[in-house]
């Protein structure tokens, strides 16, 4: 079984990063600790960041017929891209929506997601722990599949 992660824009500045409201760990720190749940688990993590548009959609192009499931946090590209949604509608991998913080309780404009109404789920406001929550949801869905 395989899952990819993908982290979008200023993911990679986790830590240092308005950390009251994203929290203190790295993106380092979270993934090494979603390596060692995949392996609990049996299933075998990728992982990719990028602030990058067109690199997460190169990105999702690629995992079809390669991945079983995709765990997205998309940054702000959440609230601007219609193209991540049609690169995920194309590759129907079926994909879980991860957010540190509690988009609903922040400014307005985080209040739309372009993925959401796609994903099997969507996992916001309980930090890091919402990528493990996140993680382990996946591995049922395809353990029951
Ligand atoms: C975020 C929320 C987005 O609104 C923001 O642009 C991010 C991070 C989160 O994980 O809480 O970059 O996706």
């Amino acid at each position: 079984v395989k899952i990819l992660l993908i982290n979008g824009p200023n993911l990679n500045m986790l830590g240092k990063r308005e950390p009251h409201i994203y929290g203190s760990q790295t993106l380092n720190d979270i993934v090494d600790h979603l390596q060692q749940v995949a392996q609990q688990q049996g299933v075998q993590l990728t992982h990719m960041q990028s602030n990058a548009e067109h690199e997460i959609i190169d990105c999702i192009q690629q995992a079809m017929g390669e991945q079983d499931f995709i765990l997205i946090n998309p940054g702000a590209f959440t609230h601007t891209s219609v193209a991540i949604r049609d690169a995920l509608a194309a590759v129907a991998i079926p994909f879980i929506e991860v957010h540190l913080s509690n988009i609903h309780a922040r400014e307005s404009f985080r209040q739309h997601s372009y993925l959401s109404d796609l994903a099997k789920g969507v996992i916001c406001g309980l930090g890091a722990q919402g990528y493990e929550f996140a993680l382990i949801a996946a591995c049922k869905q395809l353990a029951t599949q």
